[in-house]
């Protein structure tokens, strides 16, 4: 059986991915971030190199993007430097390396969606040191993925769309962005849809994986609470209201607007097709509810 090792498994896609897979049978073996701490090269040959796998699935970055601003050389370091030593780690293995990325890599000033193919022009440090790590990887060899999510939300820690139902349950207000367009990608369904990757023996290069449309932060707050006032939660507001992003005076990184990424080489490689971002989030709003996270009146 295929072995697969992930990092970052303390976190939101990380935990989502080894629960979900170890849950269908694969073998896993996960490290969070105590277990196993990015940037120190001779403790992460200490540990893999003594491990036998198939597949590396790095989940482990430094993701909050202003933080990455004021900290570029921790940045650097975590989500470019330790890519690269992950990867020639793999390589030198006969491993193949999952290195998840992101829409920020892109400058967002185009308004069709990105395909792979397009130029990375990161307008953050968080980007620029995203695509660093993106580089690295596929240079290490041809059999290692670089695969971009966006927006990514799950049951595993709370995001902007847990975040936006839970302010309604206690707030009368609730605005959002209305002036920045990505896709949510939930956690359940990359497990999905990456899964054909851990045993793919051909390929590599940058994958775009999210769920299907797309939509700015208030359209996407609003469906939430829309799916949480039909399940019965008791609102104190069912509006989000809109506001442009230059009012967020706590946003130190620049962002882009435009981050759509075309999802046509997923389906064409793994002939399986993404659902909707709503179809995705009303999974998301209605298993919170069955699992208690939020309560109906
Ligand atoms: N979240 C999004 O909307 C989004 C969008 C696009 C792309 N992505 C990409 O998706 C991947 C997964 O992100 P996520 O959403 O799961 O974010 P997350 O919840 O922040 O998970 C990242 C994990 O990496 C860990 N980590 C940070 N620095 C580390 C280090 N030096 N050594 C080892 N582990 C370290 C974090 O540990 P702590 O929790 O202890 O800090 C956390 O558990 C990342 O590559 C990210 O760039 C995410």
């Amino acid at each position: 059986m295929a072995t697969t090792v992930i990092l970052g498994a303390g976190g939101r896609l990380g935990a989502a991915l080894a629960r979900e897979w170890s849950e269908a049978g694969e073998d896993v073996i996960a490290f969070n971030r105590a277990e196993l701490p990015l940037g120190n090269a001779a403790r992460l040959e200490q540990v893999l190199g003594s491990l036998e796998f198939d597949c590396l699935v790095n989940c482990a970055a430094l993701t909050n993007v202003d933080y990455c601003e004021s900290h570029p050389e921790e940045a650097f370091k975590t989500n470019g430097e330790a890519a690269n030593e992950l990867a020639l780690l793999c390589e030198q293995k006969g491993a193949r390396c999952l290195h998840i990325s992101t829409d920020y890599v892109f400058d967002g000033h185009s308004r069709q969606p990105y395909k792979e193919t397009d130029l990375a022009q990161p307008i953050s440090v968080y980007g620029e040191s995203k695509r660093l790590g993106e580089e690295a990887v596929l240079a290490a060899g041809p059999r290692h993925w670089a695969v971009r999510v966006s927006w990514v939300f799950g049951p595993d820690r709370p995001s902007f769309v847990d975040q936006v139902v839970s302010r309604a349950l206690v707030e009368e207000r609730v605005d959002a962005v209305n002036d920045k367009w990505a896709t949510p990608t939930y956690s359940l369904d990359v497990a999905t849809l990456l899964r054909p990757f851990l045993r793919r023996v051909d390929g590599g290069g940058v994958l775009h994986l999210t769920n299907t449309g797309a939509c700015n932060w208030q359209e996407y707050g609003q469906f939430a609470l829309d799916c949480a006032a039909a399940a019965g939660l008791p609102l104190k507001t069912l509006k989000v209201g809109g506001v442009p992003m230059a009012s967020i005076k706590a946003f130190v990184a620049k962002r882009p607007v435009h981050t759509i990424l075309d999802t046509s080489k997923l389906v064409s490689l793994g002939r399986l097709q993404p659902r909707t971002w709503q179809d995705a989030v009303a999974a998301h709003v209605n298993r919170q509810i069955a699992a208690g996270v939020w309560k109906a009146s």
